[in-house]
């Protein structure tokens, strides 16, 4: 048995499926299900009596600490995070509370739980906390990729509230031995990727024939992995990651938002032709930039490959390739949730003259 937080999110939902369907032992899921949580996200694991879904907050410190009591588990991996920059700009408050308090308030359950194990469960046991590249900050156009000796520089408020949640974490571990292993990756994209982030927004907008939005010049870059090879790294490292350490995660693949929205209409192009026989790059639309926009991340991933043995399965092609025709393939995933406060978030973003 293992508890998993925000596990009806993009990729919490992603690990809790690839874990269930290989190997036997129970996922217990915690998630509040705020405007990101999905439940329709876990809809196949409905009869499957080794899914437990419970509606919590991890600020919650006493139904955390029952939930502990009560499943005994012999890990905790915590996804549950407030994980969009925009918002973060428009109202930092909930990620202070989530993924700082949250953090916080978890860790504690945790460690009293993990205090009172007898003395092998007391050893097995790990806290796992998935956290971002962005914590490193942004880096110049030929900058080595960040390694995880690099600087802590987070720039938006999305990225210092996911430091500082890093900090607490490996504060746990020196001042009371919790322990923990931290994983820091790049940019994701796949399935059940909520389209306010650029990839999906950008496959849904193409296909109701709205702009494609660009922030500034489109030249940031990210490194893109495809879900699936986080959720492996993931497992990897809760399997064979040595206590106390981070691991860096990431795809290998720096790329321009650009680049990468061409890349999507082109692909579309051809799954999707648009009836007019246009491309759907004739919809990319370039619009205010992000304020404090980070500028570069990459990821050097060498450090989970040489002491764990992991690397991504997916090269981006054929992780893209996958992930357009899985939106093709789910109108009615889309449709739902485009429902109720996505739609209100899209119109506050993405309004004319808007003053934030
Ligand atoms: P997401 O926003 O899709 O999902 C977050 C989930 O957490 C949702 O199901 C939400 O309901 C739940 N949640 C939010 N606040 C909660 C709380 N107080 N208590 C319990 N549940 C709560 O995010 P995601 O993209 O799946 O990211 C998951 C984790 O991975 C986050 O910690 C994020 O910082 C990290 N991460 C994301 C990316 C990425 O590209 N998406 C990259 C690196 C790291
Ligand atoms: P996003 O998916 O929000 O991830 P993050 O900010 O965590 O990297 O954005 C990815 C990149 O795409 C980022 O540089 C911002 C940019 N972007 C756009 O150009 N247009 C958009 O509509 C969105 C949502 C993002």
């Amino acid at each position: 048995m293992i508890l998993v937080t925000g596990g009806a999110g993009f990729i919490g939902a992603n690990f809790v499926l690839d874990w269930l369907g290989s190997r036997d032992d129970s996922v217990v899921n915690v998630d509040k299900l705020t405007y990101a949580g999905n439940i329709e996200n876990l809809a196949s694991l409905k009869n499957d009596a080794r899914h437990i879904f419970v509606q919590a907050d991890i600020g919650d410190s006493q139904a955390i600490a029952r939930l502990l009591a009560e499943h005994q588990p012999r890990a905790v991996v915590n996804f549950a995070a407030e994980s969009h920059v925009d918002r973060s700009i428009h109202g930092p408050e909930d990620f202070i509370q989530t993924n700082v308090v949250g953090t916080f308030r978890i860790l504690e359950a945790v460690r009293h739980y993990w205090s009172a194990l007898p003395a092998p469960e007391k050893e097995a046991f790990r806290f796992l906390h998935v956290s971002t590249d962005e914590v490193y900050g942004s880096l110049e156009p030929q900058a080595p990729a960040f390694a995880e000796d690099h600087n802590y520089e987070p720039n938006s408020p999305y990225s210092a509230s996911k430091a500082a949640s890093d900090h607490l974490v490996r504060a746990w571990h020196h001042t009371y031995g919790l322990p923990v292993l931290t994983t820091n990756c790049s940019n994701n994209y796949g399935p059940y990727h909520f389209p306010e982030k650029l990839i999906p927004l950008i496959i849904v907008n193409a296909l109701a024939g709205k702009p494609l939005p660009i922030y500034g010049d489109g030249m940031q870059v990210r490194d893109w992995l495809y879900v699936g090879d986080h959720c492996s790294a993931i497992r990897r490292v809760l399997e064979a990651g040595k206590v106390g350490e981070t691991y860096n995660v990431g795809g290998w693949n720096e790329k321009a938002n650009l680049d990468i929205v061409k890349t999507v209409c082109a692909l579309l192009d051809e799954m999707r032709p648009r009836t007019d026989g246009q491309s759907y790059a004739h919809q990319i639309a370039f619009v205010q930039d992000r304020p404090g926009h980070d500028r570069r991340y990459a990821i050097d991933a060498r450090k989970i490959e040489r002491e764990l043995g992991w690397r991504p399965a997916e090269t981006f092609e054929s992780g893209i390739r996958k992930t357009v025709q899985w939106y093709l393939e789910h109108p009615q995933w889309v449709a739902n949730v485009q429902s109720g406060a996505y739609r209100d978030w899209l119109q506050k973003q993405y309004a004319p003259q808007e003053g934030a």
